[in-house]
Order: structure tokens, then sequence, then C-alpha cells
């Protein structure tokens, strides 16, 4: 065979190659082929470097995933035909997996990949699952959220086209095994898959914005000042051209992370590093003119492409001819039989996982010494945000002879051990009034004190060898603060963006009427500049402009200290909000105070307005309706 006789064959020599003779067969490979070739442009010139056993087999796993996707996002079809058409391709292909044997062309050639490499098609059901909340379209706040999306639903379709490549190596393994053992080589393509994926949603943006879907978190815009109705706008400002330099500076970097194992056979590193090397080219072409990136998907400029590829298919060529590999399938080295599909679905999600936590060591909460555990409470019974009131520090301090600093030290040690219950119950948003635009008119002294114990107590909070799983935000005005304390609010934020598990908003020189106040004037300037149509206002899009423009509204409002008021805390966001107010002084309210009123939210009936969906229960002394609902201070103390 010529050299180049390994990788040039016609269509028709391929599936020969490939022993797919079967017409039927044959179809959905070709459906399969044209989707690579038509969706993957990059994949599909990778693939042709590969011999053709290998190549059909990336062509069904590839078209495959694309068919299922389709589904669940398709264009012009409502998300309940969406949901019910992904349903039935589900049902389906598990059917067709226990037959072994589809009607569906495409399904067909996958399974027929499968089994001829023995590649287990369960990670196709981590997928499905993200699928089916895709289909009512999905938004990423944080990139965070955003990676943990990556690697769900690309890096599934990675694991097996690398189990196909090692496979082709004759080696009996699968990734996950070669990950465990070289951890930093996993999380190496980790990113290089993330990588892929913000370099395809930046040249896919146009046809995202299109069904109306911004595929990047909304940190990324924020971090430019873009704003995600003038992108949906398809409005070319600065700061969008500035978002996509940086983030295409980011992918760049990104891909510098790739390393080829050196367990694969030469032609596949040359695939491999060609892969990279082509998606490389994708993101000078997208930083090349951002602004078309809102109109259409940029096309691979051809010279650049034909200088990565004439090379590599000589290297390709060469390499597959002087180590020759005799391409038959090695046996399955792990899946125990009779292993559901779904167990394998739920290992793979959890290998995950374990990949996305040693990115980013977190700690887990620590117990409260007394031993107390969080309440078992159903998820629609959780408040999503509690918004609390910390008062009564100075009266802690007096009542036990000490200066009222003493006060705001001990009360410290209360937000400390509140974040580590909120945790362990599962809270998503805890927001503390820590000092108010009001508190200036306190004592030189009382404030040095405060302003020393703000940034300290956000440093026990993230910055730890193993910090918490919590993501810090500020809301509240620079003006007046120290510049250390500014500089504390802000690293603790970029510090913690990536962190999940729960959201502290600390409100330092806040006071509701300013940030309303604010948010007023911000809108007022971009009416005046023309950048936004007075008419477009809506509570939602005002919301948009206040300090913390995601966060929810207040489910669960506390304050300890006894008073009934709220005292310019959160009135945009509060104005639905439970309300409990506790007698005990905040440096002896604990999680456990913390857990008792979540309870009590619970066992509440919320009506927004409306009437009650369910028969009312019979009235307890902690009912709305009670005359004392507010304070009821002596029982939740
Ligand atoms: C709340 O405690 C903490 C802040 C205002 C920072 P206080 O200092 O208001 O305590 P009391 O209300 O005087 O007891
Ligand atoms: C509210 O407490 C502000 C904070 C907890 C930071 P204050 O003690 O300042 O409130 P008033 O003065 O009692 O209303
Ligand atoms: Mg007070």
């Amino acid at each position: 065979m010529s050299m180049s006789g390994v990788l040039r064959v016609s269509l028709s020599g391929v599936y020969r190659r490939a022993g797919i003779h079967d017409p039927f067969l044959r179809r959905g490979f070709e459906a399969c082929r044209r989707a690579t070739r038509d969706t993957g442009e990059i994949e599909y010139a990778t693939s042709l470097l590969l011999p053709p056993p290998l190549r059909v087999a990336t062509w069904a796993l590839y078209g495959a995933v694309r068919a299922v996707d389709d589904l669940a996002d398709a264009h012009g079809v409502s998300p309940a035909d969406r949901a019910r058409n992904l349903e039935e391709w589900i049902t389906a292909f598990d059917a067709d997996m226990r037959d072994r044997h589809s009607t569906d062309p495409v399904r067909q050639a996958l399974l027929h990949s499968a089994l001829t490499w023995n590649l287990s098609t369960s990670f196709l059901h981590t997928l499905f699952e993200e699928l089916r909340q895709d289909v009512n379209g999905r938004e990423f706040a944080t990139w965070q959220e955003w990676r943990c999306y990556s690697s769900l639903i690309n890096t599934p379709l990675v694991l097996r086209t690398a189990s196909l490549l090692i496979r082709a190596a004759g080696l009996p393994l699968e990734p996950e095994t070669l990950a465990a053992g070289a951890p930093d080589v996993a999380l190496a393509w980790q990113t290089v898959v993330d990588a892929i994926y913000l370099t395809d949603a930046l040249v896919d943006l146009a046809d995202d914005l299109d069904r109306g879907h911004v595929p990047l978190p909304a940190e990324a815009l924020e971090e430019d000042g873009v704003r995600r109705e003038e992108l949906l706008a398809r409005r070319p400002t600065p700061a969008f051209a500035h978002m996509v330099h940086r983030l295409t500076d980011q992918a760049r970097q990104w891909f510098d992370q790739a390393m080829v194992p050196p367990v694969l056979h030469p032609a596949i590193g040359t695939a491999l590093t060609t892969y990279t090397d082509l998606y490389r080219v994708r993101l000078t072409s997208a930083a090349h003119d951002p602004g078309a990136l809102l109109q259409r998907r940029p096309a691979l400029p051809w010279q650049q492409r034909q200088r990565v590829l004439a090379p590599a298919r000589a290297k390709a060529a060469l390499a597959w001819t002087f180590f020759p590999v005799s391409l038959r399938p090695s046996p399955a080295p792990t899946a125990a039989s009779g292993t559901s599909f779904r167990t394998e679905a739920a290992n793979a999600r959890q290998a995950l996982r374990k990949i996305q936590e040693e990115r980013r060591p977190i700690a887990e909460p620590e117990p409260h010494p007394s031993g107390a555990r969080p309440p078992q409470l159903p998820a629609e019974a959780m408040p999503r945000h509690v918004a609390i009131i910390m008062d009564g520090n100075g009266r802690w301090a007096t009542e036990r002879a000490k200066p009222r600093s003493d006060g705001h030290r001990a009360g410290a040690d209360a937000i400390i051990d509140v974040v580590h219950g909120a945790l362990e119950i599962g809270l998503s948003h805890l927001t503390v009034y820590a000092f108010s635009t009001e508190n200036w008119k306190r004592p030189a002294e009382e404030l040095q004190a405060l302003m020393y114990e703000i940034p300290a107590c956000l440093g026990r909070v993230y910055k730890d060898s193993r910090p918490l799983d919590v993501r810090v935000r500020w809301a509240g005005l620079p003006a007046g603060l120290p510049i250390e304390v500014v500089e504390a609010l802000t690293e603790a934020e970029k510090a913690t963006r990536d962190h999940s598990a729960l959201t502290l908003t600390a409100c330092v020189n806040y006071g509701g009427r300013a940030e309303i106040t604010a948010a007023a004037a911000q809108f007022a300037q971009e009416a005046a500049a023309g950048t936004t149509a007075p008419s477009s206002l809506s509570e939602q899009a005002f919301s948009r402009y206040l300090h913390v423009p995601e966060l929810p509204d207040v489910d669960l409002l506390l304050r300890t200290g006894g008073d009934l008021r709220t005292s310019n805390f959160l009135p945009w966001q509060a104005v639905y909000a439970e309300l409990m107010v506790f007698d005990t002084y905040w440096p002896d309210f604990d999680r456990r105070d913390l857990w008792k009123a979540i309870e009590r939210y619970a066992s509440r009936n919320r009506r927004y307005g409306s009437v009650p969906r369910v028969p009312h229960p019979a009235p307890t002394p902690d009912d709305n309706d009670s005359a004392t609902a507010a304070s009821g201070t002596s029982q939740e103390a």
C-alpha cells in the first residue's frame, strides 16, 4: 500500500475497508459523516487522518450525539415537542441497546461501532440528562456552572472517542483508568475540552443568539460590561469586542495545556495535535473580526487550514505506514456484564464530578461543636435566599461590660458558624447586613473596629488552602470605605467566582434607597445616551441595574436583636420576604437558629397575593395571619 493510500481512499473504499457492506448500515454512517462534515469541520478534517475503520467510528459517535442534541435544541419547535422528541429517542435508544439492533440508521451505526470496538454507550445517558434540561434553553451565571455543564455534556463524547483511540493502539485500558494514574494529564484534557467548548461558543454565537440563547456565563459578560440584551440585539459594542479578545486569549491559554499521552500511536498523536492546532486557527479567525461573530459563523480560513493539514496528512500517513497496527478491536477491559446502562452512567457522572472537584479543592463545612445536624427538608420547602440583619452586637458587649468592638468580633464568629450551617442545610443564597450607609454616624473608634472586622471575616471564609464552596458577592458602594476594605471585598469576589454551593452576599456600606437611586440614575443615563429605550424598562430589566443583579428575591428575612424594622435593607429584593425576628443578640445566634428559622419558613403558607392552593392548616403560633407574625419574638428566640 502506498503511503498516502492509508488515508486517501474513496468513500466507497473507506466503507469497504471499514467492513461496512450492509446498505442500511452504510446509510447510517453516511448520515453521521455528513453531520460531522457539516457541523464539525475540524472534527471531520481530523477524522481523515485516521484509517477507515477508526474514521467511520468517530463519525458514528459524533453523528449520534449530534442527532440527539439537535432534538433538544431544534429551531422552531416548541419546548414541549422538543422534550417529547428527545424522550422518544432515548426510549428507542435504550430498546436498541437491549436488542442490539436498531431500525434507525444513525443508531444502528452507533451500535455497530460500539459493538465493534467494545465501547460503552452508557456515556450517552450523562448527556441525555443534561439535554433534558436544555429543551427549555439554558443560561449560565458563573464559569463554574459553565464548566460543569461542559464536563457533563462534552467530556463523555471525548472520553469515548479516547477509548476508541486507545483500543486502536491495542491497549486494554479506558481513558478513565489512565486519568486516575495521571491526574495532571486528565486535568489538562478537561481544560482542552473547555477550550474547545469556549471556541465553539464564540463561533456559533450568531446561531445561538438566533434561538435567544447566550452560550457564555453571565459573569463573562459582566466582566467586560457586555449587556445581555445588547448581545441578543447583536449590537457590536467595544465592550463586546473586548470580551471576544479576552475569551479567545483565554481559550488559547487553555489549549496550551494539551499534552499527548505518549502511550498512543504516533499517528494518533499527530491527529490530536492537528485537532488543537486547527482550533487555534479558528480562534484567530474569531478574534480577527469580533463584530462578524454576531452575524455568522466564521469560516476556517482555507490557507491556514491547509498549512496545518498538509504536513499533518503526510506525517500521519507515514506513521501509519511505518508503525502499522492491526486494527482489530481489543476486548472491553471493564464493563462488568450485568451492570445497567444507568448505573454505568451514574458512575461516569461521579467520575466527572471528581475531576471537577480535583480542579479546585474545596473543604466540607465543619460540623457544629454540639454535633447538631441540619433538618432534612424537601428541596421545594427550602428558601432560596435568606437575608439577615445582624443586630445587637453593641448590646451584647455592653451587657458584658465590654467595649462595643468586642461585640463586633463575636459577631464575626457568628457569621462563620452560620455560613457553615447554610452550607450544611444546602441553602444557595445568604445575604448579611454588615454595615449600612447610616452606620457612618457611629463613633470613630467603633467604625475602625468594624472596618477591621469586615476584611478579617471575609478572609476566614475563603482564604484557606481548602476554602469553603462559598462565592462571595458585595452589595454596597465604595465611596467612604477605606481602600483596604474595598480591595478585600473585590478580591474575595474574584477569588471565589468559581465557587458555587452558597452565594454569600456581604452588604457593606449598603443602603436600599442608595441602591435603587443608583440603579435609576444609571438607567436614566443610558436612556439619555440612547443606548436603552425608556419604554424597555420593566421590573426585571430594572433589577439588572442593582448592585448584584443576579441576587434572587429574599424568601426569608431574619433580624436579631429584637427590633421590628428593616433599617433600609434590601427594599427591592425583600418585598415578598417572610419576616422573622429573634430577640437573641447576633453574637449569640448560631447555625441552629438559622435551621430553626428555615424549618419555620417551610411551614409557612406563601400566597403571593393569590388564594391558598391547599386547604389552610390549623393555625399555629407562627401562622402568617397571627397578630404577632412579625415578632413572635419569645417563641423564635
Ligand atoms: C449590628 O449591631 C452590627 C452593625 C451595625 C455593624 P449593633 O452594633 O447595631 O448593635 P446594637 O444594635 O447597638 O446592639
Ligand atoms: C442595621 O442595624 C444595620 C446592620 C445590621 C448593619 P442598625 O443597628 O444599624 O439599625 P438601626 O439603627 O437599629 O435601625
Ligand atoms: Mg443596632
